[in-house]
């Protein structure tokens, strides 16, 4: 959520920070700003919108070899050019771009404002520019650091001051900082994305620390100055992955799945025991049959996905399991049991009510493994083992590969787990031999798509609609209702197929459409049965099932099927949720929406 960029060094900053916001626009892209330190003292160009929205705005000469850009996502005030970042002193000569919130921001601006400052937005992140500008210490990193001292909340920030032209002063307590070495220049980043091109030599800051960066290097002090010596490191990364120009990201995203596929289980299955290597977990047969439970934590979509791996770590392994939202987790003061495993999921590893549960977990001696994408983020750095997903970059605000490859990830880890327990040899070979023709079964199913655009326009003309399902087609549901609502902006809502007699029914009718999840398996005649109960109240049925489920009098009436590839029972989740990622896409661009940077929402929520 938003975005920080700095440079310094021998270059135009400008131009490369322009460029490095437009890396970042899928974290937050209502407004976008640049403040460079030129010869002439500090120039700030902000304004609400995209960033392309900025760069036509900015006026010709820019010049300066240091500056500081950002796009927000607005947490305090609208979008509006005058809440854009960066934010400056009364003096207008310090800046500063901020991610994250702080929390006494409101005590802060009324005693500024008591004190006869003129705020001149309705952000949290002025007030920081205000107590640097209005400080008596000496040096800005002093500066800094007392302004850090008042405030309570998280940040990630980076500040330039006009009278100090060869420093980017940074720091961070729960948003991410990212510096980058290069040759006699400097880079800073919440995220590598936007500085890999670059460098792919960086340090993490960690919380608590402040670090100067002039174009010679870094130095990195905790918050009360004394040195907290950091050196950088070689991050193994292909910068190339992280080319992702362009728009479309969503529907390429979605395409790239099968290969995703591949990636996520190249090297880790084991056809011979009939089991999955996981060595980044960190655990020992001996640890693993001593875990008597399986708590599995995310946000979002990654929540609906822990749910679809807790029910398959369950049904392999035979270990009571269930997951949680992350985000409301650590607020009920959860018993934290040492023989319990932790699996917090994660696409950008960033997520702060994900990284704030891992910490609660660990600080209260919990064992704790990642499922995440995003190599050296804050959630992969936090636990005590974990598998990386190598979905690649994703982009597009609502997640479609990362999703396939944490579901794959939960089937490697339940076959771990299940094998190292009860699982026998003859199931797990069976269930490694699904796993390697999956990639293939996804490709059918994208290659097979093409009768779901009409579908897909149809739903698009409902403002209601509802995603079905039972036991694991529910957290299907749950999935195709998150990925409609997130780019379509129509309503629509997941329930376990059972349950709609007890209530949802009632909306029901010819307006409001049903899209169900049935499966070929044991509860495929209750699932009809209940499809009945729609189809006898005029509800329009989409039914995702396989060919071999008899839908009998139901297809005679307002019901289309949607058939996918047979594979093993346990990875219908993934081949079943395809077809609801390709229905919201198609919905989405028959209404002229831009499915890669839906309203309101912005790809990593680093804010709690
Ligand atoms: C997915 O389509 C959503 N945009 C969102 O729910 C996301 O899955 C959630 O915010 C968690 O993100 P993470 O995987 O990066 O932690």
């Amino acid at each position: 959520m938003c975005g920080i960029v700095g440079y310094i060094g021998r270059l135009d900053a400008a131009p490369l920070l322009l460029e490095g916001l437009s890396r970042l626009e899928h974290r937050g892209y209502d407004s976008a700003g640049v403040a460079v330190l030129a010869p002439s003292g500090l120039k700030v160009a902000r304004r609400a919108g995209r960033v392309r929205d900025l760069q036509e705005a900015m006026p010709r000469r820019f010049g300066g070899r240091a500056g500081i850009g950002h796009t927000r996502w607005a947490t305090h005030g609208p979008a509006t050019d005058a809440n854009a970042h960066p934010h400056v002193d009364a003096t207008g000569r310090v800046a500063v771009v901020h991610n994250g919130i702080l929390d006494n921001a409101a005590a802060l601006r009324a005693e500024l404002t008591a004190d006869g400052v003129e705020l001149a937005s309705d952000t949290d992140t002025e007030v920081v520019a205000h107590l640097i500008g209005r400080s008596g210490a000496e040096t800005l990193e002093e500066k800094v650091a007392e302004a850090l001292a008042r405030i309570d909340g998280t940040y990630g920030l980076a500040v330039v001051h006009a009278d100090v032209p060869d420093r980017i002063v940074v720091a961070r307590h729960g948003s991410p900082l990212i510096i980058g070495v290069g040759d006699h220049e400097m880079h800073v980043a919440s995220d590598l994305a936007a500085l890999v091109r670059y460098t792919t030599t960086v340090a993490h800051l960690e919380d608590g620390e402040i670090a100067t960066v002039t174009a010679a290097g870094f130095t990195t002090y905790r918050a009360d100055l004394t040195h907290a010596p950091r050196a950088a490191t070689e991050v193994d990364v292909d910068p190339s992955s992280y080319d992702v120009d362009g728009d479309d990201h969503m529907h390429r995203e979605l395409l790239d799945q099968p290969a995703a596929a591949e990636r996520v289980l190249r090297g880790r299955l084991d056809e011979r025991f009939g089991t999955a290597h996981l060595g980044g977990l960190n655990l020992e047969p001996r640890e693993t049959r001593a875990i008597r439970r399986v708590k599995v934590l995310g946000c979002g979509s990654a929540f609906y996905v822990g749910q679809m791996g807790a029910s398959l770590v369950e049904e392999l392994a035979r270990i009571p399991a269930d997951a949680e939202a992350a985000s409301e987790f650590r607020y009920r003061n959860p018993v934290i049991e040492p023989d319990t495993l932790y699996v917090a999921v994660s696409q950008s590893g960033e997520t702060i009510d994900t990284l704030l549960a891992v910490q609660e977990i660990r600080r209260k001696g919990g064992r704790v493994v990642g499922l995440v994408n995003v190599v050296g983020s804050a959630i992969a750095r936090e636990v005590d083992g974990g598998i990386y997903l190598h979905a690649g970059p994703e982009v597009a605000v609502a997640s479609t590969k990362a999703l396939t490859t944490m579901y794959l990830g939960f089937v490697l880890l339940a076959l771990q787990l299940g094998r190292v327990r009860d699982l026998s040899v003859a199931e797990g070979k069976r269930l490694v031999a699904g796993l390697q023709a999956l990639p293939g079964l996804v490709q059918q199913v994208l290659d097979d798509s093409d009768a779901l655009v009409d579908v897909a326009h149809r739903l698009a003309a409902a403002d209601s609609l509802f995603f079905v399902g039972r036991v694991r087609g529910y957290p299907v549901a749950r999935e195709g209702a998150q990925k409609f609502k997130e780019v379509t902006y129509r309503h629509a809502e997941a329930y376990p197929t059972s349950e709609l007699k007890h209530g949802p029914l009632a909306l029901v009718s010819p307006d409001v459409p049903t899209v169900a999840i049935v499966p070929a398996d044991e509860l495929t005649e209750r699932n009809v049965a209940a499809l009945h109960e729609i189809s006898a109240r005029g509800g329009p049925l989409v039914v995702v099932t396989h060919a071999e489920v008899d839908l009998g009098e139901l297809e005679r009436g307002a019901c289309t099927r949607i058939d996918v590839p047979r594979s093993e029972r346990e990875l219908d989740p993934i081949l079943m949720t395809i077809p609801l990622q390709l229905l919201a896409l198609h919905a989405a661009t028959h209404l002229g929406l831009d499915v890669d940077k839906p309203r309101n929402l912005a790809k990593s929520v680093t804010v709690e």
